[in-house]
């Protein structure tokens, strides 16, 4: 399998109960290397940008704001299989669904608040990715 790159973020849930290294403890346990990491906070743009494709759903308000209530570590993560491989790490975006050992089944709260983000295929995680990291700021 090739060797990918996916984008992630550690949400304001975990960011405020101090998970940052407990989530990063199983994303690299799942083999998977953090080539890029950075704690910043969002602006209202930057996250109605970033979730754009879900600008007409019921939730995007209140996803909004909460991707700008506190901090969150945005992350480019590599690896072979890098994409599938953190959608596994992190499991069912909803967390009742998640199965056992995942981030979202171990830390998140809630659908909405459910910890980590992660992208869900190649052009997504380009573009992504794109948007907070500059290409010498990504150090594999
Ligand atoms: P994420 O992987 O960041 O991509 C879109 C996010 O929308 C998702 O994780 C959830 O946090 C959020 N989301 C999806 N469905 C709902 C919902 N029904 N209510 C609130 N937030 C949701």
């Amino acid at each position: 399998m090739a060797i990918e790159r996916t984008f992630s973020i550690i949400k304001p849930d975990a960011t405020a109960r101090n998970l940052t290294g407990a989530v990063n403890a199983m994303i690299e346990q799942a083999g998977l290397r953090i080539v890029a990491q950075k704690r910043v906070r969002i602006t209202r743009e930057q996250a109605e940008t970033f979730y754009a494709v879900h600008k007409a759903r019921p939730f995007f308000g209140e996803l909004v704001d909460f991707m700008i209530s506190g901090p969150v570590v945005v992350q480019v993560l590599e690896g072979e299989g890098a994409i599938a491989k953190y959608r596994d790490v992190m499991g069912a975006t909803d967390p009742a669904k998640a199965a056992p050992n995942t981030i979202r089944k171990v830390h998140a709260r809630s659908i909405g608040e459910n910890s980590v983000h992660g992208s869900d295929a190649a052009d997504t995680a380009k573009q992504e990715i794109a948007q907070f990291f500059a290409g010498n700021e990504i150090v594999g």
